[in-house]
């Protein structure tokens, strides 16, 4: 299957790629599951930074609905993903959050990320949306 998937649409741009390939994107349920699951003991069940673990931590958990608001009325898409994923760039800092990359490389879909379509973890791709839903003031 993924040898006649290949055949089929290797080498296309991902743009191409979502709509020849049988794709199945996930939504902002899926993202609310994981989100849950995986976030909500710090950022809270709303994301507003008050999830159980954070009063406990040296750096408070950051208001994820606030995202968008504070990046001047657009949700910070990269920022957020490389953030979450654990971005190379933080490596040397002292670092409070998890980084979520490790555990989410093997499945990809392709993801408009500001503008450019991104393969991106298929449960990063459902926490995006799912963040992008919980923003106020946007
Ligand atoms: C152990 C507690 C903890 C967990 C679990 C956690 N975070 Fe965080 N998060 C933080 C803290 C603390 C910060 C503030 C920056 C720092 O020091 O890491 C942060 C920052 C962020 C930021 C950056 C916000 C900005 O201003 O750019 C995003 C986005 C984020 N978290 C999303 C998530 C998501 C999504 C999950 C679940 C997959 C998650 N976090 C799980 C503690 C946590």
């Amino acid at each position: 299957m993924r040898g006649i998937f290949l055949t089929v649409c290797g080498g296309v741009s991902l743009a191409v790629l979502a709509a020849c390939a049988e794709v199945s994107m996930p939504d902002r349920t899926d993202g609310a599951a994981f989100f849950a699951t995986n976030c909500a003991s710090c950022h809270g069940a709303n994301g507003q930074g008050n999830g159980k673990l954070a009063t406990g931590l040296p750096v408070p958990p950051a208001d994820l609905t606030r995202l968008t608001r504070d990046n001047g009325g657009t949700f910070p898409a990269a920022r957020a993903l490389s953030y979450i994923y654990g971005d190379p760039r933080n490596a040397h800092n002292v670092r409070v959050m998890p980084e979520f990359g490790g555990a989410m490389e093997e499945d990809l879909v392709p993801v408009e990320i500001d503008g450019i379509m991104t393969p991106t973890p298929r449960v990063l791709a459902g926490l995006l949306d799912y963040l992008k839903s919980i923003q106020v003031g946007s």
